[in-house]
């Protein structure tokens, strides 16, 4: 849940008429989060500690994944980008200057680093960075052409809520992006990121995250499912809106 709207040039603006708006929806038939699920509180603290040095720990390890997600974003029709998640912004220099991104994060830690970014390479072309939970938005339905997820869906508590908050928010026949690490269903990867999944609240994200946590079969049919060279350890995800 949003708490304020600080727009990118740094101006705070009343968020009580959108707040209102904001009400507790339901998991659902979702499934069971793991024994290790992070909840709003745990995604905070790991990334107030995971802030200063993620650009440096994780931003070449995730770079492939986050440019080839910004490349599908760009390539597709539509202006009103929504990034989720947009942690330091580490995405934001290499959209295309006619796509208007709105970023959001629960993390005020990580947004910090990313307004920082957005005024030091005058990024004229984001037009919001705001502190709120991906899982339950304060926009209308069909606001967004696009909505792009990257290395999200395995830290939301509920991914299955994402997805349908995305599905919300993006105008029908619009798309929705996810990059992420997914489970790998077989093998030593797999033995390797079940055995992971313990230290989950520290890392603050699943290794174990599985595709049909995020996505019930009939999406993961439908959707087109691209493997990010050079390793494969991230999957791109592109989903028409329907
Ligand atoms: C692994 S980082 C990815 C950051 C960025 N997307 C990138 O590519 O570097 C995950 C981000 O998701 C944010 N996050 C986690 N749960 C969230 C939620 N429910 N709503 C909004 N942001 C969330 C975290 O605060 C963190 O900044």
């Amino acid at each position: 849940m949003a708490l304020e709207e600080i727009s990118t040039s740094g101006q705070r603006e009343s968020m009580s008429d959108v707040l209102q708006k904001c009400a507790p929806g339901s998991q659902g038939d979702d499934p069971a989060p793991s024994r290790s699920a992070l909840d709003a509180e745990a995604v905070k603290v790991a990334y107030r500690r995971w802030a200063a040095v993620y650009d440096t720990v994780f931003g070449g390890v995730s770079a492939f994944g986050r440019r080839k997600a910004v490349e599908a974003v760009n390539s597709l029709s539509g202006t009103k980008v929504l990034e989720v998640g947009v942690g330091t912004g580490l995405a934001l220099p290499h959209y295309t200057k006619n796509k208007q991104i709105t970023g959001i994060d629960l993390s005020g830690d990580m947004l910090a680093r990313a307004r920082e970014r957005v005024q030091r390479e005058q990024l004229s072309n984001v037009e919001a960075l705001l502190e709120m939970d991906a899982e339950e938005t304060c926009f209308d339905d069909a606001s967004f052409d696009i909505a792009v997820a990257m290395f999200v869906a395995s830290v939301v508590p509920h991914p299955r809520k994402l997805f349908r908050e995305l599905k919300r928010v993006v105008k029908p026949g619009g798309h929705i992006l996810f990059v992420n690490h997914f489970l790998a269903p077989s093998g030593v990867r797999g033995v390797v990121e079940r055995g992971m999944a313990r230290a989950s609240r520290s890392l603050g994200w699943h290794p174990d995250f599985a595709m049909e946590s995020l996505l019930p079969p009939e999406d993961i049919a439908r959707a087109r499912i691209q493997s990010v060279p050079p390793v494969g350890l991230f999957t791109l995800v592109t989903l028409d809106n329907i």
